[in-house]
């Protein structure tokens, strides 16, 4: 919609611009500006200025500088048109509209969302009334305090025919203004219309302009119709178009000092309150259906790099197979979307509840990228043992990555799925061998020179070093209670394997052993793990065998590294007493020789 000449000067105008801002930044008169920290960059002396006759601000330490429209677009990831509407909206003047239908059914629209604030008042009032008790009950049993309902706008929808439809006649309502608001639905025959939710704890669903447009009800009983069931698709509501919480979400992550790359996406509502509850508050969830590329449009305007978050089990799987597939034609240079699977087929409501808070977060932070994830699918989908079928695969690679529309990065992902092709299949790369090569998991692991030398050490560490060492990168928890140990540990070539081990425990990031892996493949061991993997077998043999029990796994643990050290420490006065005795040799003192021999055995009976 284009706006009329001077509507925008009109609204500046009426806003001090200093008001406007000063919202959120602390700002102090000086001469005819005012000045204040800036908001996109930490500092410590004021470079940020509004001036309210030019109704401009500056900021000169991030270069950023704007009006009313775009402070609202910076600060709170709105379009330039909503960020209008709001303005508009302060000033008190009305959206010009475009044609007198237009407005009409913009005032309809703007009707039926007051009708769902009341009605969520109503579902509110229900929830902590006495009809309310099951779904209080409920709620508790799931982990959400009345604190939480509040915060999230939860109701109750009673099980009634009419409850909602005569409050909301006693409002003023017309019954057909409901039903075409969804909220009451209309029998076939003609009958009496009734209330669409009925038995549900109800959770009320925004546009992404924060107008409150729709409904999910999570049924009580077990045996309802639907588990989920949600408004239909009304003049005000279209399910593609709307992500749940949104509008929150992105509020919080336009803040520049969140680091919030891109909002989280979940699967459901309960995984969206509890990723809330976690501190992760930039979360959202479509509603019950795959992401659509609205909604994709949607996650890049908050953030350019959003994580879809989904359960590790097939049905995760599938949808993120999906949110891919959707996500190729579009990616642009630096918009992209990254991946989390939960262990277990857990879902973040889940692992909030059996694992808590910090884990929660440690899991969602350890993302990986979308062409990981289509190589890592393709990779996966039959086994690539004969040229046949890696020809299908090579295929497949590239049918995927030419549905990227930008060229740019068209060409990066074909270059990337090249160089992992070639490496997986064991073609030598003709030319530019720095380049490094990849692995089947697609992770650079630097140039071969280097790759070379990691993997010699790790043939010439003693077995049991390479044995304690895997054992503690397959079970976190050893590295962590056992930290103090492996640090004295000497591992020789592996010192370095064995720092980054506890580097990436001490961080009380790592939840399990496919973290700590991850972790220190990205920091280039991939070459050494690899190496000593293969001996996987034998180590689970010396730590007790496969069905060990976590305490005699450690203690199998302990004893290993003991003896190691002790071992080490043999070696140690060995040596040093070998080079006392050539020293007391070369000075041809007999005595002394022997005094040192008699004390080297003594120091052996000793231990
Ligand atoms: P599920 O049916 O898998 O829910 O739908 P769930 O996570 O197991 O439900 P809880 O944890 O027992 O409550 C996944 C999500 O899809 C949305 C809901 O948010 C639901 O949590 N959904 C599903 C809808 O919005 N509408 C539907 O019709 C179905
Ligand atoms: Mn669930």
């Amino acid at each position: 919609m284009a706006l009329p000449d001077g509507f925008l000067d009109e609204i500046k105008a009426r806003i001090r611009l200093s008001d406007l801002v000063g919202r959120t930044v602390a700002l102090r008169r000086q001469g005819r500006e005012f000045a204040g920290l800036s908001p996109f960059k930490k500092e410590r002396t004021p470079s940020f200025f509004v001036n309210d006759e030019k109704g401009f601000y500056h900021c000169f330490s991030s270069q950023k500088n704007g009006d009313a429209v775009n402070w609202l677009q910076e600060t709170q990831g709105l379009s330039f048109m909503e960020a209008v509407e709001t303005l508009a909206a302060e000033a008190g003047l009305a959206m010009p509209a475009p044609d007198p239908e237009a407005a009409r059914k913009d005032e309809r629209r703007k009707e039926l969302a007051e009708w769902n604030e009341l009605a969520q008042q109503y579902f509110a009032r229900e929830l902590n009334g006495p009809r309310g008790s099951e779904a209080r009950a409920y709620l508790e049993r799931r982990g959400l305090s009345p604190r939480d309902w509040e915060n999230f706008g939860l109701g109750y929808a009673p099980e009634m025919r009419t409850g909602l439809k005569d409050f909301l006649i006693n409002k003023g309502a017309k019954p057909d203004e409901l039903v075409t608001a969804g909220l009451l639905i209309a029998p076939e025959d003609g009958g009496a219309a009734f209330d669409r939710f009925r038995g549900r704890v109800m959770f009320p669903i925004h546009d992404p302009r924060g107008r409150l447009v729709a409904f999910g009800g999570r049924a009580l009983s077990k045996d309802a119709r639907a588990k989920y069931l949600n408004s239909p698709e009304t003049p005000l509501f279209h399910k593609s178009h709307v992500l749940y919480r949104y509008p929150q979400a992105r509020t919080a992550a336009s803040d520049p000092k969140s680091g919030i790359r891109g909002l989280i996406v979940a699967e459901g509502y309960m995984d969206v309150i509890a990723l809330n509850r976690a501190g992760l508050v930039h979360a959202v969830a479509p509603l019950g259906t795959a992401l659509t590329e609205d909604q994709i449009r949607l996650l890049w305007r908050a953030g350019p790099e959003p994580v879809i978050c989904l359960d590790g089990d097939s049905a995760g799987q599938r949808a993120a197979g999906l949110a891919a597939e959707r996500a190729l034609p579009m990616l642009e240079p630096g918009k992209t979307l990254r991946f989390v699977f939960l262990p277990d087929g857990q879902d973040p409501d889940d692992v909030l509840k059996a694992k808590g808070a910090e884990t929660l977060r440690a899991l969602v932070n350890d993302t990986r990228s979308l062409a990981d994830l289509v190589w890592d699918r393709e990779f996966a989908a039959e086994p690539l043992a004969d040229p046949d079928r890696r020809a299908g695969f090579r295929r497949r690679l590239r049918a995927l990555t030419s549905k990227i529309a930008d060229p740019d990065v068209r060409e990066e992902y074909k270059a990337e799925f090249d160089r992992r092709l070639a490496s997986a299949f064991g073609r030598k790369p003709a030319r530019a061998p720095w380049r490094g090569r990849q692995d089947a998991s697609g992770i650079s692991d630097g140039p071969p020179v280097a790759e070379t030398r990691k993997l010699a050490q790790a043939r010439r560490a003693p077995p049991a070093v390479r044995h304690l060492l895997l054992a503690a990168i397959e079970w976190p928890e050893l590295a962590v209670s056992e930290a103090e140990t492996l640090a004295e540990l000497d591992c020789g070539p592996l010192d370095s394997l064995r720092d980054a081990i506890l580097d990436a425990c001490s961080t009380g990031q790592i939840a399990d052993h496919e973290m700590l892996r991850n972790s220190l493949v990205r920091q280039g061991h991939h070459p050494v793990l690899r190496k000593l993997e293969a001996e996987r077998a034998p180590m689970r043999a010396s730590m007790g065998g496969e069905d060990a029990d976590p305490s005699s796994r450690l203690n199998a643990w302990r004893k290993a590294a003991a003896s190691y050290m002790e071992r080490v420490e043999e070696e140690r006065i060995r040596g040093e007493a070998r080079l006392l005795e050539s020293e007391a040799l070369a000075r041809g003192d007999a005595a002394e020789v022997h005094q040192l021999i008699a004390g080297y055995k003594a120091s052996r009976r000793r231990r």
